[in-house]
């Protein structure tokens, strides 16, 4: 009788994949609470909002007007030119409705870019700290990433001359998230520039700009798309989506915006997999990008505020930690290197360990920075109430005093 055992049939790309720090603090939070202790979570990456009414009023009503059936593959006509029609008034693209491809959020947007650009071994150069989940796209692609470092110092930006070294025979995109996730850095209008002069000197080399987090940004922080710069437009895949400045994680909306001659290899990688995104969420679009939607967005703008702000001053004064105040996004990226290099054996000597035993030891779930490219550093999200805020800050702080004492 013959057995049948899955990992001898599993593809490689499936088996090679490992659980991510992000999934295994998550779970093992989970896991914890499970068993009755009470732990603080800053590991979620979502707005801890609801969707504001009119969006889902508008999704409601879609659903009675029978948009039940297959939509057009790269989108509603008339979504698309909404969205053109944003991204040319809001962020000074010279986007045509036919640029836009509508997807199952910015990943598949992400996603769908990938496979129409990359041919394997074409390299795409990516500052870290980065995204965690473009790494698994790039391979699935057969792209090679090109790491760029940058450091808490240097307010995790990366220096222009680091990317110009970077640039070669085979580099085919510049990956840059602005907002970023995890750092919450937001690119300077100078820095862009130089690095579009960088970008318009190379052949072959485009910009693929996730600006997902664009409505979400502190003090006098501004939010300039790169694609809008002189010469960029047709340099520059913009992709953007509907879940964090709209609350909307679980609706899965986002879009692609770029030439339409691009747009259309984009959207066939999409129909490849899907056949368009749920006819009836994307009406919500309309909605969302409405005058309508717009205080609700600017208001959980300002939570945000209030609670980076506690966090900040809940977290100041930790000897050896090094608090970079994030100008955008619900993350901050704390640089724990000081107190790691400092702790006694026994105690967590990497970030990864340092997790690990702050959830079991301290009741308080972040994710390493390494997941993103910051060994040394933890990702705190601060989408979550202030209550929860104040109780997991006491304990980072009893955990990491501990860590130096020991
Ligand atoms: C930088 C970045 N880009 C894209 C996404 C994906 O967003 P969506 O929910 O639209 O797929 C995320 C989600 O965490 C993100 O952090």
């Amino acid at each position: 009788m013959s057995t049948f055992a899955l990992s001898s049939v599993l593809a490689k790309r499936a088996s090679g994949m490992e659980e991510a720090p992000i999934m295994r603090m998550s779970r093992l939070a989970r896991e914890q609470r499970a068993k009755g202790r009470d732990v603080v979570s800053f590991t979620l990456g979502e707005p801890d909002f609801d969707t504001p009414e009119p969006i889902r009023h508008a999704a409601c009503t879609a659903l009675e007007e029978g948009y039940t059936h297959y939509p057009p593959m790269p989108g509603f006509p008339e979504v698309r030119a909404a969205i053109a029609e944003k991204l040319r008034h809001e962020n000074g693209l010279d986007v045509e409705p036919e640029g836009i491809v509508v997807s199952a959020g910015a990943k598949q947007a992400l996603a769908n870019t990938l496979f129409a650009l990359i041919d394997p071994g074409d390299e795409i150069i990516l500052p870290a700290p980065y995204w965690a989940a473009y790494l698994p796209i790039i391979e699935l692609a057969g792209g090679v990433p090109v790491f760029i470092p940058t450091s808490a110092q240097d307010g995790f930006l990366p220096a222009a001359e680091r990317i110009a070294e970077a640039i070669g025979e085979r580099s085919k995109l510049l990956l840059l998230s602005s907002p970023c996730n995890p750092s919450g850095a937001v690119f300077p209008p100078a820095l862009l520039e130089e690095i579009a002069r960088l970008v318009q000197a190379h052949p072959r080399l485009m910009v693929l700009s996730d600006e997902i987090y664009e409505y979400i940004l502190f003090d006098d922080a501004r939010h300039v798309s790169i694609g809008a710069l002189p010469g960029m437009f047709e340099r520059t895949i913009t992709v953007n989506g509907f879940s964090k400045g709209f609350a909307m994680t679980g609706w899965r909306l986002g879009y692609s915006a770029s030439t339409p001659q691009l747009a259309r290899a984009i959207a066939k990688m999409q129909g490849s997999f899907t056949a368009g995104v749920n006819a009836f969420a994307q009406r919500a679009i309309l909605a969302a990008l409405s005058d309508e939607a717009r205080p609700a967005v600017e208001e959980m703008r300002q939570r945000y505020a209030s609670r980076r702000a506690l966090m900040l001053e809940l977290l100041d004064g930790i000897e050896g930690l090094c608090l970079t105040p994030p100008a955008g996004t619900f993350y901050m990226l704390p640089d724990c290197s000081g107190l790691l290099a400092d702790a006694a054996a026994g105690l967590p000597q990497d970030d990864m360990a340092l997790a690990e035993w702050l959830l079991m030891e301290h009741g308080v779930a972040t994710v390493p920075g390494s997941a993103f490219g910051a060994p040394g550093a933890l990702r705190l999200s601060f989408a979550t109430s202030e209550e929860n805020i104040r109780k997991g800050c006491a304990r980072l702080r009893q955990g990491l005093e501990a860590l130096r004492g020991g």
